[in-house]
């Protein structure tokens, strides 16, 4: 699409919020900070028109977005987002994870959903304005963070089927307590065999609010199962491994190498990328192909799969102890985690928190 940025990077203007949290409000919501339950005193906004390109950014305080009820985004779910999040380091320091990955990957969703790509350096300086004024927000606990939410939509007031002229970019932040309290618990995943995510040429790749809308029916299968998330397979013949709900997957062989599948309609999770770098600096071999269930069901019944992990921002890296579907199990739900997920997950954690040394360059300060 005719995509007219800025020729410029506009300053941001910093309106700060009067009613901002006391320290003693803070405190009591950073004990206990949950995830996605209370979002800080402030908030980013730029505009976009389709005459002006990308303009007037500003942090403002967090509050109710106005929209005329005509708004494309309301009927035609023109809408795009990102998660990430901003680690405090053990000297203060805030810093978060690969976030040109997390641009580049809103500017893929952007082009997919014919919504105008969001510069680098716009989502970078994004979220350094954001933690210049909310950076006391950053717990500091441990595996503790602030998830970042950066998102997209179209603002336009038309009620017609084309792209938007009018959209507007914002990012917001909630503190987020650690994924699992009380140690790591293997996952159990329900096998969906009703519904697909994604189909060819589809916007299964794109991190786009409508393919969440449409596996929450799924996932409501899988709470009724007594899973925790739910597992797609592909569309047209069903028997390829895409994706859960909100999170990748990664298989272990016997022989250490680590299997995870290759397909145009799963979002190509930043985390996923990251373990299977770490893997394969370890010498492990790395193979992204099509894997069907039953190659994971076979494998798993005869030793040659002994570990599958999932692996999102959220979770970071989560076994899975069981796989139900109807007919059949893989694993049991009290299987314990496998030790290769386990020492990945700590590796991966341990670079996030500075903990241990950065070498591929993945880290960036956004508090200075
Ligand atoms: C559908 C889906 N797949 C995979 C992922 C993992 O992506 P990332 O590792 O970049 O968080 C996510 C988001 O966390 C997701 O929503």
């Amino acid at each position: 699409m005719k995509n007219l940025l800025a020729p410029t990077f506009h300053p941001f203007q910093v309106i700060k919020n009067d009613a901002a949290r006391s320290e003693a409000e803070l405190a009591d919501i950073i004990a206990e900070p949950g995830f996605g339950k209370h979002f800080t005193d402030h908030m980013v906004d730029i505009c976009w028109s389709e005459r002006g390109g990308w303009h007037r950014p500003r942090v403002q305080p967090y509050g109710p977005i106005s929209l005329d009820p005509s708004a494309a985004v309301l009927h035609y779910g023109q809408e795009i987002f990102e998660g990430l999040k901003a680690y405090r380091h053990a000297d203060g320091s805030i810093w978060s994870f690969r976030p040109e990955a997390n641009a580049a990957r809103l500017q893929r969703s952007a082009v997919r959903m014919a919504l105008p790509e969001l510069p680098t350096e716009y989502f970078i300086e994004s979220l350094k304005q954001l933690i210049s004024v909310d950076g006391r927000w950053v717990p500091s606990a441990p595996e503790t963070s602030l998830y970042l939410r950066p998102f997209m939509f179209a603002k336009e007031a038309f009620l017609g089927v084309r792209p938007a002229n009018k959209v507007n970019y914002y990012l917001i932040a909630s503190p987020a307590g650690p994924y699992f309290s009380g140690g790591i618990a293997p996952l159990s995943i329900w096998l969906s065999t009703t519904y697909a995510r994604a189909g060819k040429g589809g916007t299964g790749a794109a991190k786009t609010g409508g393919n969440y809308a449409s596996s929450l029916v799924a996932q409501q299968e899988a709470y009724d199962h007594g899973c925790a998330q739910v597992l797609f397979l592909d569309s047209e013949e069903g028997k390829y491994l895409e994706e859960l709900g909100g999170m990748n997957i990664v298989l272990v062989k016997k022989d250490g190498t680590l299997v995870t599948p290759q397909s145009d309609s799963i979002l190509e999770g930043i985390t996923r990328d990251s373990i299977l770098q770490l893997a394969e600096d370890r010498g492990h071999k790395v193979e992204r192909r099509r894997v069907t269930i039953d190659e994971w069901r076979e494998g798993a019944a005869n030793g040659d799969i002994v570990e599958a992990f999932a692996c999102g921002t959220a979770a970071v890296v989560t076994p899975i102890g069981l796989i139900k579907a109807e007919g059949f199990e893989i694993g049991s739900a009290d299987a314990v985690a496998g030790e290769l997920t386990l020492s990945l997950r700590e590796e991966l954690t341990d670079i996030q928190y500075g903990r241990r040394e950065d070498t591929h360059g993945w880290m960036t300060r956004l508090d200075a």
